[in-house]
């Protein structure tokens, strides 16, 4: 329970925040004289002292003689591109900031590049005060570096919220009407071929697929800061029902017992509805740890003028090397197809939107236990 037992680790989403702006050394890295000498005469007009480079290999020598705050590199190029630069620098310098510059711009690229430490990425034919702009946040970026550890973490998670809602905007929107309608005609076909059990199971196939992908899409809307969230309030007694009857349904026979333990000074506590895709994320993050051998539970109690719901789990519970990152956005341990790393950062995010803070702890005893604080002020109709 809350507070009750030691924890060898607390991970706690930290709320976001920006810093100033500062003007400095770019490192230009493109194999074309033309685009070096366009991003030098953009930069220099930013006010920024600009040199560079025509490979990753003469950027990295370069990088070690006069390093730069910003890298703003291409990809393809001979004999080291821009990947292999931003994965030498990210080693031996990590405090440079890398930006590329690309005429290939897919979503899967771009989540690669940021994985690999990419600050941002840009798709050619790109304006020169938008590349300006990108530049500006990447000193930002790099002074937060510099300065303040805390404040580092902080600014990566930001940047990279920042970067999924311009990808959800372009690609998710676009991504959720052919799914739709996909999902329709698979339904349909599956009515007309009943009689060929073969036919039927490839059908099934098609349709946890789609499905999947729709959770995917549904994932990357929410982080899209368009993305509508559900502030409807409903009881939070039916609501933690309908969570475990929606998780129940989608693991079916390897689902784990499911509880819930909710005092009765609160199951009555009016919670945004949105609240219901966070305990669902939590709940499947709890299935995952369990493994279906051990019960979970929800809890909700009040504690002073905080109404808290907690998840707990009696799985392995959370490396400490892991623990300090579980809300980064595309961080999972899962393998590939089973993590999108997008449930926690979710979560945190829907949670700061109800005025919560949400928190990760593994207590010594083993398991781990995910808790949401809401102001009681706003939930509880008694609370003053
Ligand atoms: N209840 C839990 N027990 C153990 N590890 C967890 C738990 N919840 C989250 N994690 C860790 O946090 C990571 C991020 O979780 P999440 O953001 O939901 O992404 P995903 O579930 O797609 O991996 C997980 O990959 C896992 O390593
Ligand atoms: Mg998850």
């Amino acid at each position: 329970m809350e507070g009750s037992s030691p924890n060898h680790g607390v991970s706690e989403a930290e709320p976001t925040q920006s810093a100033g702006r500062r003007a400095a050394h770019v490192l230009v890295v493109d194999d074309k004289q033309v685009v070096r000498d366009f991003l030098r005469e953009v930069m220099q007009i930013a006010g920024h002292r600009v040199t560079s480079a025509e490979n990753g290999q003469v950027a990295l020598e370069s990088c070690r003689r006069d390093p730069p705050q910003v890298v703003l590199t291409d990809l393809h190029m001979s004999p080291m591109g821009g990947q292999e630069l931003i994965a030498a620098l990210r080693e031996e310098m990590p405090q440079i900031v890398c930006v590329v510059l690309t005429g290939y711009g897919t979503v899967e690229r771009t989540v690669e590049l940021m994985r690999l430490g990419a600050f941002d990425v840009l798709t050619k034919p790109c304006r020169a005060d938008e590349i300006t702009a990108t530049i500006e946040k990447a000193l930002e970026h790099h002074k937060a570096l510099s300065t303040n550890t805390d404040l580092r973490k902080r600014l990566q998670v930001q940047e990279k919220l920042a970067m999924i809602g311009k990808l959800a905007a372009g690609v998710a929107h676009e991504l959720n009407n052919p799914l739709d309608a996909t999902l329709r005609c698979v339904r349909l076909t599956q009515d007309r071929v009943k009689e060929d059990p073969e036919a039927l199971e490839y059908l099934d196939l098609a349709h946890a697929g789609l499905l999947r992908m729709a959770d995917i899409v549904q994932s990357l809307l929410t982080f899209s800061r368009n993305a509508a969230v559900e502030q409807a309030p409903q009881p939070l007694a039916a609501l933690v029902e309908e969570s475990l009857a929606s998780v129940r349904l989608a693991l079916g026979d390897e689902a784990p017992e499911l509880c819930s333990d909710l005092r009765a000074d609160v199951s009555e506590a009016a919670v945004p509805r949105g609240m219901h895709q966070v305990l669902t994320n939590l709940l499947r993050n709890a299935c995952d740890a369990a493994g279906g051998g051990t019960p979970i539970t929800v809890r909700a109690m009040r504690n002073n003028n905080e109404l808290l719901i907690e998840v707990e789990d009696l799985g392995p519970g959370i490396d400490e090397e892991v623990l300090p990152r579980v809300f980064e956005p595309f961080f999972t341990t899962k393998e590939p197809g089973k993590g999108t790393g997008l449930g926690l950062p979710i979560s945190a995010r829907l949670v700061e939107k109800f005025g919560g803070r949400i928190r990760v702890e593994c207590p010594t005893a083993g398991g781990t236990i995910v808790t949401i604080a809401l102001p009681a002020a706003r939930y509880l109709a008694e609370a003053v």
